[in-house]
């Protein structure tokens, strides 16, 4: 049985500093640096005007791992001195190995998600890397992630090699799906996240936190897939999130 643990759903602790809504803010379209890419730019008015689509830095969402794309497009998105969103775009699932999103970033960075990222399933990946993670936001303030897509954490092969399945193996460290770690005034939002190999999602010496429309599940049979963690974070807000184990479907039927 997964243990999903159900955090309350409001925390409200005294504000500390006021959290800006960064979306109400304009900003100029110019972007320094050198830049091999072009740049699109999105008229819709909650997305930062220049997008970073992983695309055009070398993403394909065909099955292969698309890691290194992500890695370049994050160096560019981060070192931007205006305002970016880092686009994945709708209707591709692509592959990443263990990630690292590393700030402090220059300007104010957006990563919306709007199609699918999923986790390799090739634990060899995490070799020589540490186990407790597979996306890291590290030290990001004014971070902002959404967009309505799914963050997949792949999991079925971490959890047969659980100690709680095989217990004839020792225990070990696996994944938590999403760590957001030394981030100040940051808000996650309207995110599907299902099948971590451990914990889905937690948040490590944050403050100004705003999560919400979170929806996380995992199969009733995931050992220790739990929800949310909080440590050592201030003032953090979890509202409207469904935490839940769900049974699998049953098979589809022959057409
Ligand atoms: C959390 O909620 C309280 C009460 O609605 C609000 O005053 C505060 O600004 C919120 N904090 C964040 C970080 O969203």
């Amino acid at each position: 049985m997964a243990l999903l643990k159900l955090i309350p759903l409001t925390f409200s602790f005294l504000m500390l500093v006021a959290f800006n809504d960064l979306s109400l803010h304009s900003y100029g379209i110019r972007i320094e640096g050198v830049m091999k890419h072009s740049i699109d730019y999105d008229s819709s008015s909650s997305y930062n005007k220049a997008v970073i689509d992983v695309e055009d830095y070398g993403a394909k969402g065909d099955g292969r791992d698309d890691s290194e794309a992500f890695e370049k497009a994050w160096g560019v998105a981060c070192s931007s001195s205006q305002p970016v969103t880092f686009m994945v775009a709708n209707d591709k699932k692509y592959k990443l190995k263990p990630l690292t999103f590393q700030g402090p970033c220059k300007s104010n960075v957006k990563v919306m998600i709007e199609g699918s990222i999923e986790a390799s399933s090739d634990q060899s990946d995490w070799d020589g890397k540490d186990e407790r993670h597979w996306l890291l936001f590290d030290e990001i303030n004014d971070l902002e992630v959404g967009g309505g897509g799914t963050i997949d954490g792949n999991g079925n092969i971490w959890w047969q090699n659980s100690c709680k399945i095989k217990t004839s193996l020792p225990c070990r460290d696996a994944p938590t799906a999403m760590t957001f770690s030394n981030c100040k005034n940051l808000k996650v939002e309207d995110l599907s996240i299902r099948n971590s190999q451990q914990i889905h999602v937690s948040f490590e010496s944050c403050s100004n936190v705003h999560a919400s429309q979170l929806s996380i599940s995992s199969p009733e049979s995931s050992p220790n897939t739990d929800g949310i963690h909080v440590t050592g974070t201030q003032n953090i807000n979890i509202t409207n999130c469904a935490i839940q184990t769900v049974t699998p479907q049953p098979q589809n039927r022959a057409r």
